[in-house]
């Protein structure tokens, strides 16, 4: 038996239509939906990210303007550059690529976004409004997983969850989301002593651990669903998850391969958030 895939790829057209849709009907009443992208320093995979959110944002007929600074730029420009665009009546989102350059300090970037324009759900007040159980911005990654397995119908009430990883952006708000469904939720991490003893009782593991291939075949219980938020590229040039792919979808239930699964979705968040965000704005524009 082989694992039912799930195109990441299809279901975030679905997203984007609807962005679309209510993008030209916001526009028609005068407000575009604005995303502005912000990158510093020259990392490679950021500059790809960020070229693919921009193209997202053209497609979908939101507006988008991006900023791109050398590594050398201060974190006192930067928190200048924020201040504007939270003032620009323009601009509904905004977004600083991760990681920036070791001089800066991540949370006050992160904090000086408006909560109202922090589309990638990463301020501490939209972190707080998620654990309180009222969320306004949820991080885009597990908002496209969580969108995810409502497509698939997966049943997450009293069903045990295993997620890999605890970063802020992922595997913790993964976590708070699953819990919020009904699941029972462990979180592994570096720390974790024997992963598989979690993994394989685990219904659903969420892989975002950033460690190629981790997850074995061994580790999965029969049927479970597998969600792998990783995104390496290998010595041979192709790109490899955090799931041996290949071996588990012979034992998993449903999974979600690399390239084509979460990534897609997480950017068809981040255009469902910015249209949100210009939404809520123009309701109670003065
Ligand atoms: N770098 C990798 N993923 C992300 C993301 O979701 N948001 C931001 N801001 N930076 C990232």
């Amino acid at each position: 038996m082989s694992a039912t895939l799930t195109n990441g790829t299809l279901l975030s057209k679905t997203v984007r239509a609807e962005v679309a849709r209510r993008a030209a009907q916001l526009a028609a009443q005068g407000c575009r939906p604005g995303l502005a992208v912000i990158l510093v320093g020259d990392d490679p995979a950021s500059s790809i990210y960020v070229r693919n959110k921009i193209n997202a944002c053209q497609e979908s007929g939101v507006h988008s303007i991006c900023d791109r600074y050398p590594a050398t730029f201060t974190e006192a420009r930067l928190l200048a550059r924020i201040d504007a665009l939270n003032q620009d009546p323009t601009i509904h989102g905004i977004l600083v690529q991760l990681p920036l350059p070791s001089h800066f300090n991540r949370r006050t970037v992160i904090n000086a976004i408006s909560p109202d324009k922090d589309v990638d759900g990463l301020h501490t007040m939209n972190a707080g409004a998620l654990m309180s159980g009222a969320p306004r911005f949820l991080p885009c990654t597990p908002a496209g997983v969580m969108r995810m397995l409502a497509a698939m119908h997966i049943p997450l009430e009293g069903s045990q969850a295993v997620v890999i990883g605890c970063s802020e952006s992922v595997g913790k708000p993964m976590a708070l989301l699953l819990l919020e469904a009904g699941a029972t939720v462990a979180v592994c991490h570096r720390q974790t002593r024997d992963l598989a003893l979690y993994t394989r009782s685990a219904e659903l593991i969420v892989v975002a651990a950033g460690h190629p291939k981790l997850l074995t075949a061994e580790m999965v219980k029969p049927d479970a669903v597998v969600i792998d938020v990783g995104i390496h590229r290998t010595a041979d040039g192709k790109l490899c998850g955090d799931v041996d792919f290949d071996a588990v979808r012979k034992v998993a239930g449903f999974i979600t391969p690399v390239p084509g699964g979460v990534g897609p979705m997480t950017i068809g968040m981040l255009l469902m958030n910015t249209l949100q965000a210009a939404e809520y704005a123009f309701k109670t524009r003065p």
